[in-house]
């Protein structure tokens, strides 16, 4: 999938004159783009500490800091929702955009642990933040929930259906979690983040997104239970189906090969080198997994966004969470280039290029 005109991938075979140059800003301002005007994020109170995991499983701190770059995770309280932590980050990005809730046209919202079976998280967001003229939906891809989000945003917005666009990623897992199981225990955290997104003839806003999917891998990442093929009953819970299944050293593995082919699209579809990269905002599930590719692409670690050490992996949230972390630390600032990464169960992968 290719978003920009065929000019944008010849970028990176011709050298253009001055007189290209100028009349490519030109177009780039007559350009719709989707626009990031706002970010917010939310993480619930509660915080488990790699210590507090050590009186719930057979592991301990040196070996989860070693082995993912984890110190801590957030944990909602009973009875609180994905929908409850996407309507904050969703009302903290409105705030930092300076809209209003009734000016959205559309709530999506990735998650892969929606509240309810169904309706969508979506709804329930666009209900508790008062956009009641938005249409809503959610969009399930796992851990790359957010780069398919912004994907299926920028389509709608460059088509020139929708102008505003909320959109969330939130998840939680927490709940999901087999404590015993120390090899997902240790990894998962809850928490969701939120963007505006807006029409804008600007050369700022997204450049280009690359999506893609696997479905052959069921087992690498996957929780057998819950679902219409294996419906929960008291006898399946019994026997502990809803356990994650997931094979680490393998989704490791293709973890740091679809960085690197999403990576390699992204920079294809834009003409731009890595070097022209200001920040990568990858999917933090690992900080191993991060830098292998990140070191490999010989790039400073300084440009690769990291708040796993904080956080855990929150699935769908952690691109839209680092970003609005990035946005307030001053790492990310007007002009910046962007590139976001995402790999996750499906399997899927992708990437964004981002002009902030
Ligand atoms: O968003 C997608 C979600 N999933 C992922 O991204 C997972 C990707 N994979 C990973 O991040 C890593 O594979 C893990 C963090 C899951 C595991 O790290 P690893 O370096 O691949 O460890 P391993 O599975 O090869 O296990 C090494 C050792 C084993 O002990 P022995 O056989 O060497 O004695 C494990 O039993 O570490 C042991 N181990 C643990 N020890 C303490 C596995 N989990 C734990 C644990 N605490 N939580």
């Amino acid at each position: 999938m290719n978003p920009l005109p065929k000019h944008a991938i010849l970028r990176s075979y011709v050298r253009e004159s001055p007189e290209i140059q100028e009349s490519r800003k030109l177009e780039d301002y007559r350009m719709i783009r989707s626009r990031i005007i706002g970010t917010g994020s939310y993480l619930p109170e509660k915080v488990l500490t790699n210590h507090d995991l050590e009186k719930l499983t057979d592991t301990n701190d040196e070996w989860i800091r070693q082995r993912t770059g984890i110190e801590q995770r957030h944990v909602v309280a009973e009875g609180e929702g994905t929908s409850d932590l996407g309507a904050r980050a969703a009302l903290r990005a409105i705030e930092s955009a300076g809209i209003k809730p009734s000016d959205i046209d559309l709530v999506v919202c990735s998650t892969m642990t929606p509240d309810y079976v169904f309706p969508s998280a979506s709804c329930l967001i666009q209900h508790k933040i008062g956009a009641h003229h938005a249409a809503a939906v959610d969009v399930q891809a796992a851990c790359t929930g957010f780069i398919y989000g912004l994907s299926v945003t920028d389509a709608f917005i460059r088509a020139g259906i929708y102008k505003t666009i909320l959109l969330v990623g939130a998840d939680i897992m927490s709940n999901r979690l087999i404590w015993e199981n120390r090899d997902t225990a240790v990894l998962f955290g809850d928490g969701a983040g939120a963007v505006v997104v807006r029409g804008e003839k600007s050369p700022h806003g997204v450049l280009s997104t690359f999506l893609a999917a696997d479905g052959g891998h069921l087992d690498m990442f996957y929780v057998p239970s819950g679902g219409s093929k294996n419906i929960l009953r008291p006898e399946t819970i019994a026997k502990m189906d809803l356990s994650i299944i997931m094979k680490g050293r393998e989704l490791f593995k293709k973890a740091v090969s679809s960085f690197s082919e999403a990576a390699q699209k992204a920079l294809e579809a834009t003409g731009m080198s890595i070097e022209d990269v200001d920040l990568i905002v990858p999917h933090q599930a690992n900080t191993r997994i991060i830098y292998s590719f990140s070191d490999k692409l010989g790039v400073p670690r300084e440009k690769v966004f990291v708040n796993i050490q904080k956080v855990g992996n929150t699935v769908a949230a952690t691109i839209p969470i680092a970003l609005d972390d990035a946005v307030r630390a001053g790492s990310l600032k007007q002009g910046n280039i962007a590139l976001l990464l995402a790999f996750g169960a499906g399997l899927t992968w992708g990437s964004a290029m981002v002009r902030w």
